[in-house]
Order: structure tokens, then C-alpha cells, then sequence
């Protein structure tokens, strides 16, 4: 038990999912596990331990942002001994070869936030995904005719910049290739702690093309990604 969630040890499976999204998590739950079970609902910030394809699996919503989500999973990998963290979101595009429903593996998260940043005093941490996660994502990806892009993703701590797009500008410029909110925090925890994790995003609104994703493709493209997902974090 923490203060954010009254889960016990060993409530949660190794490998858990990370929705922002406290209904996404539920949906997750109650559409893709065997047995879902309710592990927490502190805050309603729901998390569920069942099993996919037979092996053990938990989701937790990690609400948005990088201090939220950097709560969720410090908690999760040493109170409840998470060893794979995958999150599933969605997030914007900053390149127009990325077209809206094609999913992103954060290879690497750059960031605007104050968590990873301050650790590191003079230098400048480069928080990566897991390689092996990252490989397995990719390969799964391919098999199952999923268009993907792996690359370089902003986590940035400001959703409604002030002076708009123009502050993104020097990013797309080198290679960045969407933005989400929470990805760098994850995997600097990983690194700390030794766990492994990845994001997998699909891209919603390119922030270059205007170009929006439809309610309908919207389920079937995260549909398509939590099964990604899922079937990685159970290999892991
Ligand atoms: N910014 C940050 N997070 C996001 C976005 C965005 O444009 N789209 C989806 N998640």
C-alpha cells in the first residue's frame, strides 16, 4: 500500500501497461485480459492484474504528465517489483511522413520537464527505450502489418504552449518525430531502478499537417497498439 494506490505486494504482474487514461486502463482491462481483476482505484486512477494468452499481465493508469506518471511507476517497480513498463498512448506528430494512426516506438525521449533534467546538473541525460523491448516492438510490429516509426520523442511538460508551435521548431529540425507527455520520466525511472521500458504511441494530430484521426480509426488504431503491446510485455 502507498499513498496513491491500496494495491498489496503482489497484486501487480512483472510486466504492467501504462495508459494515461484511468478509462483507458479499464477498457484495456475489461477487452484484452482473462480474469481482470481491480488492483487499485485510489484516486481513480485504476489499475488491473489478469492474463493475456495465458501469461500474467497488469495495466495502471499513470495520469498525465511526467510527475504524475513518475509516481505511479517509481511505486510500482520498488513497492510492487514491476520489471517491464510499457506505456500506450497517444501523441502528436512534428513530421509529415508520420501520418496520423501510424504508431511511434520512442526509441530515445527528449524533454522540456524538470524531472530528468534535474538530476543531472551539467549534463544532459539521453533517456532510451529498452533495446530489447524496442527490438521485439518492432519485430511484432512488422508481423502483424502494423505501420511504425521508431525515433526520437519529445516528452514535453506544457501541452498549450504560450507561443504555440514556434517554440517545437528546433526539434522537428533534428529528427524528432512526435510529442506526448511523459515517456523521458519513465524511462529515466527505468534506468534508475533497473527496470526495462518502452512507449508505443499512436499519432493522433500531426501537429505539421493539421491532420486529425477519426473517432472510428481512433478505437481501431489503439486496438491494434495495445495488442503490440501486450504481446511484447509478455515475452519480456
Ligand atoms: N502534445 C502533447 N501530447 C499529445 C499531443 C500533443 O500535441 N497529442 C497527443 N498527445
Amino acid at each position: 500500500m502507498t499513498p496513491h494506490n491500496h494495491a498489496k505486494e503482489g497484486d501487480y504482474a512483472e510486466a504492467v501497461l501504462l495508459p494515461g487514461d484511468p478509462l483507458r486502463a479499464k477498457w484495456i482491462a475489461e477487452t484484452f485480459f482473462e480474469n481482470p481483476k481491480l488492483v487499485n482505484s485510489v484516486r481513480n486512477c485504476l489499475g488491473y492484474t489478469g492474463t493475456w494468452k495465458g501469461k500474467p499481465v497488469s495495466v495502471q493508469a499513470s495520469g498525465m504528465g511526467q510527475p504524475s506518471l513518475s509516481i505511479y511507476v517509481h511505486e510500482l517497480i520498488n513497492v510492487y517489483g514491476a520489471k517491464t513498463l510499457i506505456r500506450v498512448g497517444t501523441c502528436g506528430g512534428l513530421n509529415a511522413k508520420v501520418k496520423v494512426r501510424d504508431v511511434i516506438l520512442a526509441q530515445a525521449a527528449s524533454t522540456d520537464g524538470s524531472i530528468v533534467k534535474g538530476r543531472f546538473g551539467a549534463f544532459n541525460f539521453a533517456p532510451i527505450a529498452d533495446f530489447g523491448l524496442l527490438r521485439s516492438a518492432a519485430d511484432k510490429a512488422d508481423a502483424k502489418g502494423l505501420k511504425f516509426h521508431a525515433g526520437n520523442m519529445l516528452s514535453s511538460d506544457i501541452f498549450y504552449h504560450a507561443d504555440g508551435f514556434a517554440g517545437y521548431d528546433k526539434l522537428p529540425d533534428h529528427g524528432v518525430i512526435g510529442v506526448e507527455m511523459e515517456a523521458a520520466a519513465l524511462y529515466t525511472l527505468a534506468a534508475r531502478f533497473g527496470a526495462k521500458a518502452l512507449t508505443i504511441c499512436t499519432m493522433t494530430d500531426c501537429l505539421i499537417t493539421h491532420e486529425e484521426i477519426s473517432a472510428d480509426a481512433r478505437q481501431t488504431s489503439l486496438k491494434d497498439m495495445v495488442e503490440l503491446a501486450l504481446d511484447v510485455a509478455v515475452e519480456a
